[in-house]
């Protein structure tokens, strides 16, 4: 198999982790990087062509395929030329600003004829994988609730992404990704959604949400993202009628918890709590609650690459097709205009 030879758009923040990830890829070779900014290609590693702009890398550079990793407002020009050029492009997310953005994009890399994706390697990441296996394997039984929370402590934005215009702010961040895992592992129709779209510390962009999703298939989806939250943690909760499963950590660290025998009334004693008296929120009996590891799973961000490169080589279906990246977008959309008149959206995407 020959080398894919790849050049990077946008040698920023993502761009260098880009190339730290190629190398440890065979099958890939770094030839090019491009940036507007001369600052940023002093490290370019060694035996890379560096371009001072996309159109002199797509004129100068011997490259097959090109990752765009410039910020979110040059994402449309970029595919564009990128595809005229006749290049396979993964394209950073978001993929674009709007829906009709988007639409422009897919629009002229199938008239071109090139490989288009985008790079959403959150479906590769361990706690996702794990609850996307006991979600898929019914291990808790059939789901009513699926729970994904992502709380920081570093509240502010920094660079353009404090800026609107240029596609900043969590939504268009880190919502992609979770928006993305959740549609991914539901993977059914939607019903309606109801958002909260904030701006907690950040004067011009949001840096807090909380998206309620009705899947048509009776799982409510909660996505919630707080950068100002304090008590740093990334969570998973899904509940079934055979069990719940739970994860703190990036790492998928939790459980799946289940109940040694359903009980099929309140039990009449009343257990006493600091809150007062209970009959259902008291602590279990000994022996009520059974817990069980959650499945095991090896993933890591490098997989997008070896998945690119099977479907470059047309050995495998691209697992982020761009109906879904669009999807997203769209739900975005019904984010944003949710949390401004405070209504639920109707959704039938
Ligand atoms: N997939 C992920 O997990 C992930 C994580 C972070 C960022 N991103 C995405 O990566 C993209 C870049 O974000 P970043 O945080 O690396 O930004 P960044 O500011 O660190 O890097 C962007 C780079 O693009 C360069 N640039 C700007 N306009 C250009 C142009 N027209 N041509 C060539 N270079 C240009 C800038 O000089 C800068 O070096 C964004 O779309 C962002 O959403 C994705």
């Amino acid at each position: 198999m020959e080398k894919i030879k790849i050049g990077i758009a946008g040698f920023g923040f993502m761009g260098h982790c880009h190339a730290d990830t190629l190398k440890t890829i065979d099958e890939i070779e770094l030839t090019a990087v491009a940036d507007t900014n001369p600052e940023q290609l002093k490290d370019a590693p060694a035996g890379v062509k560096v371009f001072k702009s996309m159109e002199e890398m797509l004129k100068g550079a011997d490259m097959d395929a090109v990752i765009i990793s410039t910020p979110n407002i040059t994402h449309l020009e970029m595919v564009e030329m990128a595809a005229k050029a006749k290049k396979a492009i993964i394209c950073e997310k978001p993929a674009a600003m709007s829906v009709k953005e988007f639409d422009q994009m897919t629009a002229v890399t199938k008239e071109n004829n090139v490989l288009f994706t985008v790079h959403q390697q959150r479906r590769w990441d361990t706690d996702y994988c794990i609850m996307k296996e006991v979600y898929d394997k019914n291990m808790v039984g059939d789901v009513y609730v699926i729970k994904s929370q992502l709380y920081g402590f570093n509240g502010y934005m920094h660079d353009w992404h404090v800026f609107p215009e240029l596609g900043g702010g969590m939504l268009y961040d880190w919502g992609v990704h979770l928006i993305d895992q959740i549609l991914n592992m539901v993977n059914a129709p939607m019903e309606s959604l109801y958002a909260d779209l904030k701006n907690v510390i950040n004067e011009n962009v949001d840096d807090y949400f909380n998206i309620m999703i009705r899947f048509k298939n009776g799982v409510t989806a909660e996505i919630e993202l707080g950068t100002y939250y304090l008590t740093p943690k990334r969570a998973w909760f899904i509940g079934g009628n055979k069990g719940s499963a739970m994860i703190d950590g990036f790492a998928g660290e939790g459980k799946i918890v289940r109940t040694s025998h359903l009980l099929q009334n309140v039990p009449g004693k009343i257990t006493m709590t600091a809150a007062g008296p209970t009959r259902s929120f008291g602590p279990a009996a000994p022996g009520l609650l059974v817990e069980e590891p959650l499945p095991q799973v090896n993933v890591s961000h490098r997989d997008y690459f070896l998945h690119f490169i099977r479907s470059y080589y047309q050995k495998e279906e691209i697992m982020i097709k761009p109906e879904q990246v669009r999807k997203v977008l769209c739900v975005m959309d019904a984010v944003r205009e949710s949390a401004k008149t405070g209504k639920a959206i109707s959704l039938e995407l």
